[in-house]
């Protein structure tokens, strides 16, 4: 008879625990059975102790087989899957899912909300009129079978012992742990059932870890997870010290999408886009050299295709997809302010965190689990680091629904930006690859 107490105490000093106590852990969890205040306790003696690559493998795999292992084979061909850690500016799934699937790779994606300062693809899509991103498992793969994608919410079934861990990681302040970040999202995408799996691990300030050391052992981490359990897997690590777009919130970010596939000019943004493209393309079988493919990738956005694509996903869940056709048609929110350049100079460093959580205060992001969000405010951001700025010019506009919102998020744009006189570098934006 297993005792939680015991598995604790355990833990406390470092022992390493078996896969049947990791297993306890995680029935008890999902059943109930171990309370939250034994679960926070262990989760703090993880983050404390840490876990080795053994126990990480066992918590991931429990907490995957603690709900519905999604089954995708009578889908044909490589289904593809992408994941982010979670940035700013950060509206990559929205351009990249449809522009791999107008390629002909299956791309069956369950996304997630927001989370903290970071958005989420869910939020965004359902800031087009009708858009539903909660498909039943039936639903989705039958449109994957039948369009080639789909972009939807994870439904109850998919790893709950995540969900209960995830909250109280939140709020125990537990989030920020290589094991526990590993076996959070690939237990949910193991679930999932994709063939093949690409990571976009974020590092720096607007990241959940901040040093690029930490990210790359975890994006090691999740590759090594993943094919242990014979799946496909690719990743990168990528900057997220300044956000990566030019929009944050969530319609600004879906027109961001839209307008990126209509005219795909060089950005961060898009050079994210294409990098994780050839991945998952390459996953997927072509060996060919990632130069060749990405002639095959600027095809299908130039052509059309891959805005079509998103257009007629958007349609067959509900979507108005004349919002994707004509972006004017969404509407902001009325009050507007821009952030103004005092001298001129360069921009030396723009804090992501900072705009992120300013994003959240009004009202792009949920203060409390369960919160509406307001798709129509947000942050545009003229200037990324490098840039030249004008005294006078703009390097930021905020759309906000009160005078005192805009305010504060004006105050926090004068506070994440950073100038100098002199000519400054822009960031490197992918730290490293794992293929
Ligand atoms: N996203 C997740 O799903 N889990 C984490 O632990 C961190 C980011
Ligand atoms: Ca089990």
């Amino acid at each position: 008879m297993m005792l939680i107490q015991d598995i604790i105490a355990k833990k406390k000093v470092g022992g390493r625990l078996s896969r049947e106590e990791i297993d306890f852990f995680v029935d008890g969890i999902v059943s109930g059975e171990i309370p939250d205040y034994q679960a926070a306790a262990l989760l703090m003696a993880v983050w404390i102790k840490g876990m080795d690559v053994r126990e990480t493998v066992d918590l991931t795999l429990s907490m995957a087989e603690s709900g519905d292992m999604l089954d995708l084979s009578e889908i044909p061909g490589i289904k593809l899957d992408k994941h982010s850690t979670g940035g700013v500016a950060d509206t990559t799934t929205l351009i990249l899912a449809p522009l791999v699937s107008a390629l002909g790779y299956p791309v069956a994606k369950l996304s997630g909300r927001g989370l903290g300062h970071t958005g989420g693809t869910l939020d965004k899509l359902e800031s087009i009129p009708g858009m539903r991103v909660d498909l039943t498992k039936r639903q989705f793969i039958e449109q994957v079978k039948d369009i080639g994608i789909a972009v939807s919410g994870q439904t109850a079934d998919i790893a709950p012992a995540d969900r209960i861990l995830y909250a109280l990681r939140d709020v125990t302040s537990t989030t920020d742990n290589i094991s526990l970040m590993a076996s959070s999202i690939m237990s949910k995408k193991l679930a999932s059932g994709s063939d093949a799996i690409v990571l976009d691990v974020k590092t720096g300030r607007g990241a959940f870890l901040p040093d690029v050391e930490s990210s790359v052992e975890l994006a090691r981490l999740m590759v090594d997870i993943g094919r242990a359990s014979g799946r496909r897997m690719a990743a990168v690590v990528t900057d997220m010290d300044q956000p990566l777009g030019t929009a944050i919130g969530n319609a600004i970010e879906v027109i961001e999408a839209a307008e990126t596939l209509k005219d795909p000019k060089p950005s961060r943004l898009l050079d994210i886009v294409l990098h994780l493209a050839i991945l998952m393309i390459r996953c997927a079988g072509d060996g060919r050299d990632g130069a060749l493919i990405e002639e095959d990738l600027m095809k299908a956005l130039r052509s059309g295709a891959a805005l079509d694509r998103l257009a007629l996903m958007v349609s067959r869940q509900g979507g108005d997809a004349s919002y994707i056709e004509d972006t004017s048609r969404f509407e902001l929110a009325g009050i507007v302010r821009e952030a103004i350049a005092q001298e001129c100079g360069w921009v030396k460093g723009i804090d992501a965190l900072e705009l992120g959580k300013a994003s959240v205060t009004i009202g792009a992001g949920r203060k409390r689990k369960g919160d509406p969000v307001d798709f129509g405010v947000g942050i545009s951001i003229r200037k990324h680091v490098g840039d030249r700025v004008e005294a006078g010019e703009a390097y930021a506009t905020i759309y906000a629904r009160s005078d005192a919102c805009a305010a504060s998020a004006l105050m926090s744009c004068e506070k994440a930006y950073s100038f100098s006189p002199e000519r400054a570098d822009s960031l490197p934006l992918v730290y490293e690859t794992i293929e």
